[in-house]
């Protein structure tokens, strides 16, 4: 292959001349132009790559596009990820620190039901992106809660793809407010990690279309993000990366997504199908992938248009990004104010789960809390892998406490603190190896005697107790001491219950956590739960300033919290220490084997979540949408109206209790009874009002079409909206429905789709009735 160098009229990029490039560039460079940049191998014989052949331009970042200089193309830097980008703190031979905001995690995110908070944490995201000299954030992760065990959920916003949908469309106009690019991830289906590169989702088209694909056609449409991120796994048997039908058919022609697709950080696959099937971009990059490329095309397996068209998209996105464009990073974002930002959007998302006999806020900054849990001392500001952020500090529980006036008391402090210097001296905690990076462990809890446990009842003016968990990406949560509570976490609930119940003295259990665990077994106990979830660098300060009261809390959580973990129908097929053997991930002969790790049956089909539990009658520990708060609001005036294409729901709100506080009005729909099975209730909008002062009220307006209120018919490829009476329901919760009103369709509408990513035939999918 040869390419000529410093011919004459070579053009040099802009944004007006894409096709004019494209028709002067070698098959060998569009080829390059499509595999990430890998600086370990030696480049492709392209003459041309100056900057490729230097170090990474942003010292731990994920990932780099080509360069051809020839034509002004610059390479361009993407980096995660989720809860703020993930770049390395300190460079060789400089003192100068990199460090980026921790921020929540999306869990927490997706618990404030604040799009425009959301869009502000977003915003402080993109600048320090924009100010790091990154090009694109590998985020945000869209990817939906089907089982509490997915070790990515605190990554993932919901089990509802409206709520997740709407949170990430927030989200990707902040960051790209900044005029940096968001890879919306993983596009389609990474719902657990076990085999994530291999697992096979056996999956109905109504499931796919209405549960795991709508959030990302609510982002694409409301937020037109830069870029996706295909994901590892299969769908009915093809690789997302490899889908012509996922990537061009619905993505594109249906959703009119007009950014790029780049692959997850896969090695080589089958590349003729991957270019073909509109996955323009394959990511980290690999130099075999562009010579298959060459030798695909020279045995008439890829069409030179099919590499244009990718191309072309890949040049779309160099020419919009602030490389292209020469920004001058200052590699100094505004830390300080997003530690602010960091601070006030966890208290949104923290969720009063219990509060009995008012515990909660702390009447008077009390001098000596007995503070428990290792967590405590060591708060989780967000889990692990691709997703954890590189951060200066964390403010941990002990430190929340005291910086907000409160007392810990001093005994019990440095029984914790010996335990953890020494469990930490064990030093396989910070171990820097590829598995430790993934999934960093934790100290164990440490045993508290029950002696100890009563002599801080004698003593100490309350307990706090922090249960916490974290995890990350490549393997999933264990039913077993991560789900359920340990037999040690167990009794120190139930023993530090006894003994400060005993004497009259409160206890608050804090929860430090990633994704959902059993709470039926022990809510009992305590009197009261906050749900902190992962709340970023500034987590000890945000819990101290909900428990104090400076912050009434008025998040509500994104997904159930089961009684069991069974009740899920999605364990049923799910990998976990009860239905399969994890220590075996593949296995060629054993069948029994394969069932959820080389292939996972979503025979629940659209019964995720609350759609199960809320349509089935079936109770649960904390349903999806609860969160209480220290004050009371009712609700009045419920109204629907038709409107162009749909309808607005309005409803006013107002605050009659005795604190500041806000409500999140959660509107389902109920359809009319048709040809389709569909659940009791969907959610298809919600708001938050202001901070309501006592006795103030506030009118909230909602919208939703009638496409919003379809279901999608496999036998026809169609989203069909009944014609019928419908019910439009106001909720404080799936469960706690406020107010009713009813509303009709005239006539049924359609919308056609393609018919694509059809299962085999033969599996068979729940039926509720
Ligand atoms: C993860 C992605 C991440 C990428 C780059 C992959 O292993 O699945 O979410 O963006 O690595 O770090």
């Amino acid at each position: 292959m040869s390419v000529v160098v410093g011919a004459q009229n070579v053009p040099k990029l802009k944004a007006d001349n894409i096709d004019v490039v494209i028709k002067a560039m070698s098959l060998q460079e569009k080829a390059a132009l499509l595999v990430g940049l890998t600086r370990d191998d030696a480049y492709f014989g392209l003459p041309s790559s100056s900057e490729s052949n230097n170090k990474t331009l942003v010292d731990g970042a994920a990932g780099e596009t080509m360069n051809i200089d020839r034509f002004g193309i610059p390479v361009t830097v993407v980096a995660d990820g989720p809860a703020g980008l993930r770049i390395n703190p300190t460079r060789p031979g400089e003192s100068k620190t990199y460090y980026c905001t921790g921020f929540p995690v999306a869990t927490l995110l997706a618990s404030t039901w604040n799009t425009s908070l959301v869009s502000e944490v977003g915003t402080a995201m993109g600048n320090e992106v924009h100010e790091y000299g990154v090009d694109v954030l590998l985020a945000p992760a869209m990817n939906i809660h089907r089982n509490p065990l997915c070790g990515r959920n605190f990554e993932y916003y919901s089990e509802d793809p409206v709520l997740a949908g709407n949170i990430c469309a927030a989200m990707v106009n902040g960051v790209q407010s900044y005029g940096v690019g968001t890879s919306v991830k993983h596009f389609a289906g990474n719902n657990q990690e076990t085999n994530r590169t291999g697992d096979d989702v056996r999956i109905s088209q109504r499931a796919l279309r209405e549960i795991y694909l709508k959030g990302f056609e609510i982002v694409v449409k409301k937020a037109q993000p830069w870029t996706i991120m295909s994901s590892y796994n299969l769908i009915n048997g093809t690789y997302t990366q490899e889908s012509r039908g996922l990537l061009s058919a619905i993505l594109r022609d249906e959703w009119g997504f007009k950014g790029l697709v780049m692959t997850d950080w896969t090695g080589k696959r089958n590349t003729a199908a991957q270019v073909h099937a509109g996955n323009d971009l394959m990511m980290p990059g690999k130099k075999e992938q562009v010579e298959d490329i060459l030798a695909q095309v020279k045995e008439g397996k890829l069409s030179e248009a099919d590499i244009d068209i990718c191309v072309k998209r890949v040049l779309e996105y160099i020419v919009k990004t602030p490389r292209f464009k020469g920004y001058k990073f200052s590699n100094a974002p505004d830390l300080k104010a997003h530690a602010e930002i960091t601070r006030n959007s966890a208290a949104e998302g923290m969720v009063l789960l219990k509060n009995e006999n008012e515990a909660l806020p702390l009447k008077t900054g009390q001098k000596n809390i007995a503070l428990f849990g290792v967590t405590s001392y060591d708060f989780i500001a967000g889990g692990n892998g691709s997703g954890y952020v590189n951060k200066a500090y964390v403010i941990d529980l002990l430190q929340g406490l005291t910086n907000a006036g409160f007392g810990v008391n001093e005994q019990l402090k440095n029984l914790y603190k010996n335990y953890m210097d020494y469990q930490k001296s064990l030093n396989s905690f910070d171990k820097k190896d590829f598995w430790a990076f993934l999934n960093k462990s934790m100290v164990p809890e440490m045993v508290v005697d029950k002696k100890v446990i009563e002599a801080m009842a004698q003593s100490a003016d309350m307990a706090v107790v922090t249960i916490g968990r974290n995890s990350g990406e490549g393997s999933d949560r264990k039913i077993d001491n991560d789900f359920n509570l340990s037999d040690n976490e167990r009794s120190m609930i139930s023993n530090i219950c006894n003994s400060f119940h005993a004497v009259g003295k409160k206890v608050v259990v804090i929860l430090n956590i990633g994704g959902v665990i059993e709470t039926a077994s022990w809510k009992m106990m305590p009197d009261a739960i906050l749900l902190a979830w992962q709340a970023g660098q500034e987590g000890g300060n945000t819990v101290a300033d909900v428990l104090k009261g400076t912050v009434n809390p008025s998040g509500k959580l994104p997904m159930t919290f089961p009684l069991n973990y069974m009740d899920h129908p999605s364990s049923l097929n799910f990998p976990s220490d009860l239905t399969t053997d994890m220590e075996n991930t593949t296995s060629e002969n054993n069948e029994n084997l394969k069932k959820d790790v080389d292939y996972t049956n979503y025979s629940e089909d659209i019964w995720v979540g609350y759609r199960y539990f809320n349509t089935a009658g079936k109770s649960v520990s904390y349903p999806f949408g609860y969160g209480l708060s220290y004050t009371t609001f009712a609700y009045s005036g419920a109204k629907i109206t038709p409107a162009a294409d749909g309808f607005t729901a309005t409803v006013t709100v107002k605050n009659t209790g005795k604190a500041a506080g806000k409500e999140i009005v959660e509107l389902y729909i109920s359809a009319p009874k048709g040809k389709l099975e569909k659940p009791a209730n969907e959610l298809k909008a919600f708001a938050k009002t202001k901070s309501l002062a006592p006795g103030e009220s506030q009118t909230l307006t909602m919208n939703f079409s009638t496409y919003d209120i379809a279901s999608f018919d496999e036998t026809t490829s169609a989203w069909v909206t009944d014609a019928g009476q419908y019910s439009a329901r106001f909720g404080a919760s799936v469960e706690d429905i406020k107010a009713s009103v009813p509303f009709s369709i005239k006539k049924e509408e359609v919308v056609k789709a393609n018919n694509v990513l059809a299962p085999a035939p033969g599996l068979t999918f729940l039926k509720l009735k």
